[in-house]
């Protein structure tokens, strides 16, 4: 030991860390109420709110439910939320025909909010899973061995027309169909919906974190037991390069917003498109990392409320501008807007 062991530094990083001051002063990256999306689930009926079992905190609200919700994120400063549909296992088929009625769930969840407070963003998926009997995010060939690539296409092109009609502000293709952003946005402008922006699932890995999820919309079939693999159009979570790719066509497509989904695990590729790409950026953080949170801190593992605040910051850091998260409403009470 050597009790006045001294440096001769001139460089001292710590001495900006030593007040709460200090560090205010120096912080780079900022979470805000504003950066965040909620993602939200609808059912029919007029039953109470549907607890999911793998997302504590998460429910499926009727439509009555569901505008009284998105009237509270907006007062809480909220800017958009992203509405996901579970249909009746009786309503889904072979082709997701659901999704082409005009009068589906989410056409009217988005009427309804629009109506109750016009100034909120609302965005919806534009993919055929809540719809289809398999829960693949398209239809199936002949032989049961793909999801036909130009087939899907031409069906979202007609979803994204009518809930554009609908009065959302953003359609998000979520099914990583080849050409999709260019054949919806040629659909909207056709149709009139110049105005109509597209949030483009522009990177999306064929995950696992994606379970508690399928388990929200009951589109689980798909994640497993069927033959054919969501691989076969998600990305594989071993590539960065691809996914320079694939955001590269959905910005030259015309997408308005580019996002990486998962997020947590996959910053490099948020900071990889952030520096590729000068559109604005969104990641999702998924259900799944939202679910691991809660059962580490449901285990005492873990302090929910500062990995919460710590796995978004890291997200935003990354380079996300925005971010869809089930902790928004949780964020927006403590960050204020
Ligand atoms: C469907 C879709 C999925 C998610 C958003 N849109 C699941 C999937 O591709 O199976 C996942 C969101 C989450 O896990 O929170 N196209």
């Amino acid at each position: 030991m050597t009790p006045n062991f001294k440096l001769d530094l001139t460089q001292r990083p710590r001495r900006l860390r030593r007040t709460p001051s200090r560090r205010a002063l120096v912080t780079e990256t900022v979470l805000r109420t504003a950066d965040l999306i909620a993602p939200l689930f609808v059912v029919d009926g007029k039953g109470a709110p549907e607890p999911i079992g793998s997302m504590p905190g998460i429910c499926r609200f009727n439509l009555k439910d569901l505008v009284k919700e998105c009237r509270q994120l907006h007062k809480l400063g909220i800017p958009a939320v992203a509405i996901f549909p579970k249909l009746d296992a009786k309503l889904k088929d072979a082709v997701g025909s659901r999704a082409l009625d005009p009068d589906t769930l989410v056409l009217r969840a988005v009427r309804a909010i629009k109506k109750a407070v016009p100034e909120l963003a609302v965005i919806t998926d534009v993919a055929l899973d809540p719809y289809t009997s398999h829960g693949h995010d398209g239809v199936l060939t002949e032989a049961l061995d793909d999801v036909e690539n130009d087939r899907t296409v031409g069906i979202l092109c007609e979803m994204a027309v009518l809930q554009a009609a609908a009065g959302v502000d953003f359609v998000a293709p979520s099914d990583m169909m080849d050409g999709r952003v260019g054949a919806i946005r040629k659909a909207l402008d056709a149709a009139g919906y110049t105005n109509t922006g597209i949030l483009a699932y522009s990177v999306k890995f064929a995950s696992a974190y994606y379970g508690p999820f399928r388990d929200a919309v009951g589109s689980a079939q798909a994640a497993g037991t069927h033959l054919l693999s969501k691989a076969t159009y998600q990305m594989n979570p071993a590539n960065r390069r691809e996914a320079l790719l694939e955001a590269a066509l959905d910005d030259e497509q015309g997408a308005d917003i580019l996002m990486v989904k998962p997020a947590g695990a996959y910053l490099d590729i948020i900071r990889d498109v952030r520096n590729a790409s000068n559109k604005p950026l969104a990641a999702y953080q998924v259900s799944g990392e939202y679910s691991q949170i809660h059962a580490a801190a449901k285990m005492g593992w873990l302090d929910l409320a500062k990995i919460r605040a710590e796995s978004l910051l890291a997200i935003k850091r990354a380079g996300a501008d925005m971010i869809l998260t089930y902790f928004a409403k949780d964020m927006a009470q403590i960050l204020g807007k």
